[in-house]
């Protein structure tokens, strides 16, 4: 099997066919994700959220988000392996940002790295990038800049901000970045950058005039019933499925019903 690269996804964007991404921190959930056709995974910081329970994704650190790649690498077939740099690995130092992305690469197998940011890491994405290292950007909502962003609510509503994110978007491709992923945004202007750049946005509550999506792969299986984000379709309702199984199997185990005669030596 061929798998998917930085040049897959810039025939996408030519061809039109949209990228379908998603996170996964895990072998199991990898291998699924990569059989179901996917065209890369991200390993994103959100595991701080999704696997560790924090309320930020700013305690995660490096080792652990190798960890949790080289989980993910294990069950890549033909999905392209993004992972993301974590908070305070890259941000103000150009020559930090290059050992972190290395360490990734070299540990990893990954095929790409993701950090948070426009003009203001600029030095560092240079420096990642000038080392042979592809980038994917990240511009909107960026979560490890949520103490300065102050909420999780809408980007780029107002002109200000809109503008800056339009000279950011064209200042990563500028730089070299591959695609860059839009976060909560509203869906013109997610459109209006996808149709100023040349490399391909992957949106997250974007708009679906992105040339990808991404979502958070427990979102999308609906492993948390109380977290309902309006840009997250759950496919699945694993929450309910899940509590329900282990409640018969508690059930069972009270009872003396597991195992049976045919469950036992
Ligand atoms: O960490 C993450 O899950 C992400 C995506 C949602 C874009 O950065
Ligand atoms: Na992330």
């Amino acid at each position: 099997i061929k798998k998917v690269t930085t040049e897959t996804f810039k025939k996408m964007k030519a061809s039109g066919e949209k990228i379908s991404m998603l996170t996964a921190y895990d072998f199991t959930m990898a291998k699924l994700a990569d059989e179901g056709g996917l065209d890369a995974v991200l390993v994103g910081d959100s595991a701080a959220n999704v696997m560790a329970g924090h309320e930020t994704t700013l305690p995660i650190t490096l080792e652990q988000m190798i960890y949790h790649a080289q989980s993910v690498s294990r069950g890549l077939q033909r999905a392209m392996l993004v992972v993301d740099l974590p908070f305070g690995t890259y941000q103000s130092d150009p020559i930090q940002a290059y050992h972190s992305a290395v360490k990734v690469m070299k540990e990893t197998g990954a095929a790409a790295i993701k950090i948070e940011g426009g003009l203001e890491i600029k030095e560092s994405i240079k420096a990642i990038l000038n080392a042979g290292i592809p980038i994917m950007g990240h511009l909107g909502l960026t979560p490890q800049s949520i103490n300065k962003l102050g909420s999780f609510k809408l980007r780029a509503k107002e002109n200000v901000e809109a503008e800056k994110l339009i000279s950011d978007a064209k200042l990563l491709e500028e730089l070299g970045c591959f695609s860059v992923v839009l976060e909560k945004i509203p869906a013109q202007l997610g459109e209006k950058i996808t149709q100023e750049l040349s490399i391909p946005t992957i949106g997250i509550g974007a708009g679906n005039q992105t040339d990808g999506q991404i979502l958070v792969i427990h979102d999308l299986l609906g492993l948390n019933k109380d977290f309902k984000p309006k840009f997250a379709r759950k496919y699945l309702h694993l929450h309910e499925q899940i509590v329900e199984a282990v409640s018969l199997y508690v059930k069972d185990v009270k009872d003396q019903e597991f195992p049976n005669k045919e469950e036992s030596f």
